[in-house]
């Protein structure tokens, strides 16, 4: 079922592609290839929403190996910091491998591998069995771990074992997914220096760690060389119980007790006889020394060898076993650990400990707990910690950035602050988060981009460096001046984390162009962009960021500036949002299931014709409107490369056909009428869809600021409107009151995205 659901998005998204290709929809040049991928990626998201199916519940395939990016979602990782740590350590000829959540919020599913810091994977890893996760051969067996199961983990240890005779550097690397959309790629350990080693995985690997170990003589698990030893390992609600005995045992038995002393214990027997190795329960009485069998229950024997002088059985236990009447519960209760070994056995039981016997004084603890040390919290937007950038903001600084209000809460994703010297010239500071590549400071005459003198800060091949540029737009292009360093000089920079920092000096007057731009006496709009990539010998467009001053202003005066304001931008999301989400719904649901819920007649016509025509006609209303002020904001085309321009103006036009057929439309009862109905359904359709589809799109432009939860809502809208497609098709009964229910939650959704929309960047909605 799943494997058919993935084979038809993979149909339907190659249709979709094609089509693109083709150029039924847009031009090839228009669509470049990262477009598709990411319209793929979109696609992909849709039809995640329609089939409810879950990405990989069962664990990452063998095609995330390499890169380890996992192929689900608007897959964009991360770019905030991990809330997740890869920690390791090493032990004796192990790694203890430990993925861990720091701030509690926990991950459905991952990836590991161990890797040498050139990228080969190497090593393997020891599960247990019946863990919630499995191994993967990427490149050799078991060299990658995956979950098996979309279950919420916290915390996971795991054993590595490095490649015989390996010696070298080894990084951990791994792919953490908290939820569909939210994951981290490429999240790494540090970097742990191997020793060569030849012995192969014994008992000792992972004591402390993820077993609990006892043996003796003492000090022995330390040293490895135990005569009797024992390592525990919790799984829930099995245990793995290990135990060996040298000295050529004949049995080794590890006893469960109330007390440090022989008598009642639950004890797991390892037996040689016969040249094979058994478990068996017994229970324990004293005076003579005897345990006594007990049928079978509740052991079962993993693995059992006798080598030289060694006897070893790993052996799981249940959590909880009833012997003699009495319960055992090891996940409630503590118990003194016995070890007893001795050298020979009866068909039917074992004899007197004669080698060995070891009581814990104590009563133990079996789950190991270790304490991770916690990378130290990463202060974020907290006002009390002053950010020296924003000091003098507002008094000898004119600091500008955006999201709007930012440099007075001093988190800005982009910022410039720009100082007077007096002398001649002016200092620029820039900044941006996100792992941006290149911040950008314009000097503008208006609030348009091109035609602007920009002082590029990019960190490119040889790091950072401050550039002059020129922009021109469609494509949007910032080109670097002949003299690149043009009146400006760098004093400072830094990249540091996923921040970079720039501080530039600047002439008060350049000729930039064949124009003048004099600091001192002109004014200018300021703007700041952000971009995440940069090619050698420019900066890629702005899809980080870009604000742009609403007013002209005199770089001298240091006084708060403000942005151009964004509410034609908000008013095109909220008036299509009303008009797609909201009438047309509606309209288009009256005419298909109502036409005859009402009697009588409304304005003159049947009560369904006028509420399909007002509902409709507000649609095409708002549409119209919202694609207006959209341009007027823009003044002109998008220079965002995302499909949402394009699939906007399909709708647009869609709209204007729309109510032609209607209104030519023959009289009932005339043969062409169907042709015409036909015509106006799947007109009206069409438009419908690809206005949702453009929504969809309209998430990730930068203009809109939107958060990525808001596919969630549209995805509720789709699933709302398909839903009470089905439901009115298959039922007649109930239809007015499935009508109010309908537009409560109709309503309830279209107020959310209305308010998401008019609120953007800030999300109401917590988080
Ligand atoms: C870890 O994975 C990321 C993402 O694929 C990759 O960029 C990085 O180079 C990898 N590190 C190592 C050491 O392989
Ligand atoms: C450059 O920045 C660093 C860190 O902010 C600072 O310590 C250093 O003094 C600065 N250098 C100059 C020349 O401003």
């Amino acid at each position: 079922m799943e494997k058919s659901l993935k084979k038809t998005h993979l149909l339907i998204i190659r249709f979709c592609i094609c089509t693109l290709e083709k150029g039924h929809l847009v031009s090839p040049q228009v669509l470049k290839l990262n477009e598709i991928i990411h319209l793929n990626m979109k696609l992909h998201l849709l039809l995640f929403i329609f089939s409810t199916t879950r990405a990989y519940p069962d664990g990452a395939p063998i095609a995330v190996c390499n890169n380890l990016a996992p192929l689900h979602g608007s897959a964009l990782t991360q770019q905030i910091t991990p809330p997740y740590t890869l920690y390791t350590e090493p032990h004796k000829n192990v790694i203890m491998v430990s993925l861990n959540s720091t701030i509690g919020s926990g991950f459905k599913g991952f990836i590991i591998q161990g890797r040498t810091p050139n990228g080969t994977i190497v090593g393997s890893f020891k599960l247990p069995d019946g863990v919630p996760y499995h191994t993967l051969d990427c490149s050799g067996p078991d060299d990658s771990v995956t979950h098996s199961s979309p279950a919420i983990k916290n915390r996971l240890d795991l054993i590595w074992l490095p490649p015989v005779g390996y010696e070298g550097p080894v990084i951990f690397n791994s792919t953490v997914v908290h939820d569909f959309s939210t994951f981290w790629v490429g999240l790494e350990s540090e970097e742990i220096h191997i020793k060569k080693s030849s012995r192969a995985v014994s008992l000792y690997d992972g004591c402390g760690m993820t077993k609990y170990c006892h043996g003796s003589p003492i000090d022995c698990i330390e040293k490895e060389n135990c005569k009797i030893a024992v390592a525990v390992t919790p799984l829930g609600d099995v245990y793995d119980f290990e135990i060996k005995a040298t000295e050529n045992a004949a049995w080794v038995g590890v006893g469960l007790s109330d007390d440090a002393l022989m008598g009642n214990d639950s004890v797991i027997e390892c037996v040689k006889e016969n040249g094979t190795v058994n478990t068996y329960m017994s229970w324990t009485g004293i005076n003579p020394y005897r345990a006594t069998r007990v049928p079978k229950k509740g052991v079962l024997l993993l693995n059992g060898k006798s080598e030289g002088e060694e006897l070893y059985c790993k052996v799981r236990r249940a959590a909880v076993t009833v012997v003699q009447g009495v319960t055992f519960d090891l996940k409630k209760k503590l118990y003194h650990i016995l070890l007893a070994s001795g050298s020979t056995v009866t068909p039917t039981s074992v004899t007197y400990h004669n080698l060995e016997c070891e009581a814990t004084p104590d009563p133990q603890v079996l789950e190991v707990n270790r304490n991770l040390p916690q990378p130290s919290p990463q202060v974020k937007n907290n006002s009390m910690v002053l950010d020296p950038f924003y000091q003098g903001c507002g008094s000898s600084k004119l600091c500008f950035g955006f999201p709007e209000g930012c440099v007075d809460t001093q988190n800005c994703n982009g910022v410039t602050a720009v100082t007077s010297t007096g002398d001649k010239t002016f200092i620029f500071e820039v900044r941006a988060n996100q792992n941006a590549a290149w911040v950008g400071v314009g000097l503008s005459d208006d609030t348009r981009m091109g035609d602007d003198s920009v002082i590029e800060c990019v960190k490119d091949v040889s790091g950072m460096n401050a550039y002059m540029s020129w922009t021109g737009i469609n494509p949007y292009r910032a080109t670097r001046l002949p003299d690149p360093h043009l009146g400006i000089q760098l004093l400072n920079s830094s990249s540091i984390d996923d921040t970079i920092y720039c501080k530039v000096r600047r002439n008060v007057v350049t000729i930039v162009e064949g124009r003048t731009f004099d600091l001192d006496h002109d004014m200018f709009h300021l703007m700041v962009a952000v971009g995440s990539s940069v090619q050698p010998t420019t900066v890629t467009y702005h899809n980080l960021g870009v604000t742009c001053s609403a007013q002209k202003l005199s770089l001298t005066d240091t006084s708060n500036v403000h942005s151009k304001s964004t509410i034609l931008v908000r008013l095109h999301g909220v008036f299509m949002v009303i008009g797609w989400i909201g009438t047309v719904s509606l309209g288009t649901i009256i005419a298909r299931f109502y036409k005859d819920a009402w009697t009588g007649t409304l304005l003159g016509y049947d009560v369904w014709f006028t509420m399909h025509t007002v509902f409709t006609m507000l649609t095409w209303i708002l549409t119209v409107v919202g694609f207006i002020l959209i341009f007027v904001e823009l003044e002109g085309w998008s220079a965002e490369s995302n499909p949402h321009a394009i699939l906007g103006t399909i709708t647009t036009i869609l709209c204007f056909i729309q109510p032609i057929p209607a209104y030519f439309r023959p009289s009932v009862g005339t043969p062409n009428r169907h042709i015409f109905n036909w015509f106006h359904w799947i007109v009206g359709s069409g438009a419908h869809v690809i206005a949702i589809v453009a929504m969809f799109f309209a998430v990730t432009l930068t203009k809109a600021q939107l958060n990525e939860q808001v596919y969630y809502i549209l995805g509720g809208y789709v699933i709302l409107h398909v839903l009470v497609h089905i439901i009115l098709y298959s039922t007649f009964s109930w239809r007015r009151s499935i009508l109010g229910v309908y537009i409560l939650i109709l309503l309830i959704i279209m107020l959310i995205l209305v308010t998401v929309v008019a609120m953007a960047p800030q999300w109401p909605f917590g988080q």
